[in-house]
């Protein structure tokens, strides 16, 4: 129905079912991103959160972009405001002597993406940090537990901003080692937003697309999920062979991201009969954050 009307639906793995089975395709921040930049669509609803929606604007600016509800935000993304990344950019040149480079997690504005050298998503994180020079400063925004993870993992020193996700956060070591104690057979897979505690206890680290993959791998396994909740509908769907279990948080059992569930079904049938709202970046913006988004897409 939606590409009768030259419009294509593209919705994040942490929507809920009904928006999922509703969409052209499925996937993960990157290969949305990859989606958008390959579409000859003459305008796209994008299911997901409004930095997702301003990143498919970005790299397919001749679609009108448009989202079911304009007030799907993101906790990262509001962590930290371009004003402030400007100042501690200038804050940190004059420590250093040079100025660092800045590598943006997806999860930020456009206006934050016009500040940074290059972005990534938890797909490409590691090899977006490992193709920058190696003596070269990182300042990484705006996730503090990806940014650990990735100095884990590359041997860098980044300077990390202090932002995290309000779904991984609250995710508990102490519950997930109660359900692996349960489910000893269980393969733990956790996302790099969880805190350092629950990623030490995982056997996986890995985005959600790095989850499908893995699932698909196995027949008839057991895995424990530390990642939003709906990703449960979405590898059931891909990997049907295995058992799913959310590994919940300490305070809300369900994980579910509130900025996501601000999608509907309803208001998903009015955005596709109203094309709107509409998600447009203002041009001085468009320009370099959309660089940054290039650069990104060059190295994976
Ligand atoms: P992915 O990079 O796995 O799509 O995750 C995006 C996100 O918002 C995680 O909270
Ligand atoms: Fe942002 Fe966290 Fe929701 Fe992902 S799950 S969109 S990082 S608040």
């Amino acid at each position: 129905m939606a590409t009768e009307r030259g419009i294509l639906v593209l919705a994040h793995s942490y929507q809920d079912g009904f928006i999922q089975d509703a969409a052209h395709f499925v996937g993960d921040s990157l290969e949305l991103a990859r989606q958008a930049a390959q579409s000859e669509a003459e305008a796209i609803c994008f299911c997901g959160v409004h930095f997702m929606a301003e990143t498919a604007a970005l790299l397919c600016p001749e679609a009108e972009v448009f989202v079911p509800d304009l007030d799907a935000g993101c906790s990262l993304a509001d962590s930290c405001v371009a004003e402030d990344l400007a100042r501690y950019q200038d804050h940190l040149e004059s420590k250093l002597g040079k100025r660092p480079r800045t590598v943006a997690y997806i999860n930020c504005t456009a206006a934050v993406k016009a500040l940074s050298d290059i972005i990534c998503t938890s797909g490409n994180a590691k090899a977006v940090v490992e193709s920058l020079p190696p003596d070269d400063p990182i300042l990484f925004v705006p996730d503090r537990h990806l940014g650990g993870w990735l100095n884990e993992t590359t041997g860098r020193e980044m300077e990390l901003w202090d932002g995290a996700c309000m779904v991984h956060e609250l995710f508990s070591v102490e519950t997930l080692r109660e359900l692996q104690a349960a489910h000893p057979e269980a393969i733990t897979l956790s996302h790099p937003e969880c805190p350092k505690a629950v990623r030490d206890a995982s056997d996986h680290v890995l985005g959600t697309a790095g989850m499908l993959k893995i699932a698909g791998n196995h027949e008839g396994a057991t895995f424990l999920v530390g990642t939003e909740g709906n990703m449960l509908y979405r590898l059931k769907q891909v990997a049907p062979q295995n058992t799913y279990l959310s590994a919940p948080g300490a305070s809300c059992a369900c994980n579910l991201c509130p900025h996501m569930q601000l999608n509907t079904a309803a208001k998903l049938r009015a955005a596709l009969d109203s094309k709107g709202p509409r998600v447009q970046v203002p041009a001085e913006v468009a320009g370099p954050a959309r660089r940054a988004l290039e650069r990104m897409l060059d190295v994976v």
